[in-house]
């Protein structure tokens, strides 16, 4: 059910939705979900068939434009993206201000931030195929300011990207290649990074996307509502639980201790949750980690590690949470992120990338969200509050 309260607040009404658990901010044609049900559709699609049939260039132009592109389309969007990879030669420098330690996550939020510095040019949000340049310039280069995070955390070169391979395989080629050696990309495990692209393209107004929108409600340019985007989605709550999950499974270690921790997260005095579990909208099966599971199983049985110990504990784990009481009466099911730090862990990826690769992917629902919101009619986002401090009182005299 829907109240609309448009207008209300010039009468000075206003709703108190602390977690805006049941408020919409705004219309979209993106992205449906059903949460009770486990569905979810881009575009009207549903997201196990894209996951099948489609890969992630094409699911961004179905994001962006509505439509899944005919072959010419698709071709020229490929071509497009490609010519955009390279990023400015003096952002290497910028890079190099970091401390080599620093997180990933930390290095994506000031290089994308950056990018209004190096990229001035088409930034009037008003014209259309300027957006659509911003558009183009964010998908192209987020893989080669994810993979320059890595290296530069790893002390070694930066890859130049090679416009010849998929766009998953050459995010692979630019993390693992080194100047002495080419790192030979594996078609399974291309396959497997490129679900995980389209898994996380878009969610509509999670708590990133929602950021976005407010920051580019403001009129902000893209690549700095991007930044805030990335830097809601670092948090443990959201995209940062990949790497949360990935972090306990190796705590857990053996499956002789997975009741021990489900304890500790049915205790409410402790603050321990289990991590990839539960979802402010899915009360069901998260679709995604279905496709998640069966992708994971694909990537261990090439490695020939189809017995991993993690992967044992987690499947353990989530066999019990879903026959637990206390995890279905709160209709907590496996989420997104449960099986994908295991997928990424598989193919060498280290684990604090994992929500740079998530900020990556999501790019594109982020950039499709804030260009159909200034697209239409829009207003500044401002929520109003419930004010709990004093009343007015004087200034003490002295
Ligand atoms: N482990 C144990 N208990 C949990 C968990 C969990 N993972 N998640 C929720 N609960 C419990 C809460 O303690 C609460 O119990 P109560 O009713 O007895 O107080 C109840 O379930 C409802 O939880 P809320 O926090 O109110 O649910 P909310 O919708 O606000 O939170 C969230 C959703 C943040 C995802 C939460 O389930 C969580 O913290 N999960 C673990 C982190 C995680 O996996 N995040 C990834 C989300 S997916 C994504 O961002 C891509």
């Amino acid at each position: 059910d829907v109240i609309d309260v448009r207008g209300l607040g010039s009468h000075g009404v206003f709703t108190y939705d602390p977690g805006f658990m049941s408020t919409g901010s705004c219309e979209s044609a993106i992205t449906y979900i059903d949460g009770d049900a486990g569905v979810l559709l881009h575009r009207g699609y549903p997201i196990a068939e894209l996951a099948q049939h489609s890969d992630y260039l094409e699911t961004c132009y179905l994001l962006l434009y509505g439509e899944l592109p005919n072959e010419a389309e698709k071709a020229e969007f490929v071509k497009t993206v490609k010519n955009h990879t390279m990023v400015q030669q003096s952002m290497q420098k910028f890079l190099e201000g970091f401390r080599n330690d620093a997180h990933p996550m930390a290095v994506m939020v000031g290089l994308v931030g950056a990018l209004s510095a190096f990229y001035q040019d088409h930034m009037d949000i008003n014209d259309p195929k300027h957006r659509e340049i911003a558009a183009f310039r964010l998908i192209s280069k987020m893989p080669t300011i994810a993979a320059m995070c890595y290296k530069y955390s790893k002390g070694q070169p930066v890859t130049y990207p090679r416009n010849d391979l998929s766009y998953a395989e050459n995010f692979l080629h630019m993390m693992f290649s080194t100047p002495c050696e080419e790192y030979k990309v594996n078609p399974v495990f291309a396959k497997a990074m490129d679900r995980i692209f389209i898994l996380h393209a878009d969610h509509e107004q999670n708590a990133s996307t929602s950021t976005v929108r407010l920051a580019g409600s403001s009129g902000a340019n893209p690549f700095a509502c991007i930044a805030a985007g990335i830097a809601t989605l670092w948090g443990p709550a959201h995209g940062g639980a990949n790497e949360a999950v990935l972090t306990m499974l190796e705590e857990i270690g053996d499956e002789s201790r997975i009741d021990e921790f489900i304890a500790k997260a049915k205790d409410k005095n402790d603050p321990f949750r289990l991590m990839g579990f539960g979802h402010r909208v899915y009360k069901n099966f998260d679709p995604r980690a279905k496709v998640m599971r069966e992708t994971c199983d694909q990537v261990l049985a090439e490695l020939g590690k189809s017995d991993d110990p993690m992967l044992k504990i987690a499947k353990r784990l989530e066999q019990i949470a879903l026959e637990d009481p206390y995890f279905v009466e709160r209709k907590l099911y496996p989420n997104v992120d449960f099986y994908s730090g295991i997928i990424m862990k598989a193919i060498g990826i280290p684990t604090s990338m994992f929500t740079v690769i998530f900020a990556m992917a999501r790019t594109i629902g982020w950039i499709s969200h804030w260009n159909e919101m200034i697209s239409g009619p829009y207003k500044i986002g401002r929520p109003r509050q419930l004010y709990v401090g004093h009343t007015e009182r004087s200034y003490p005299k002295k």
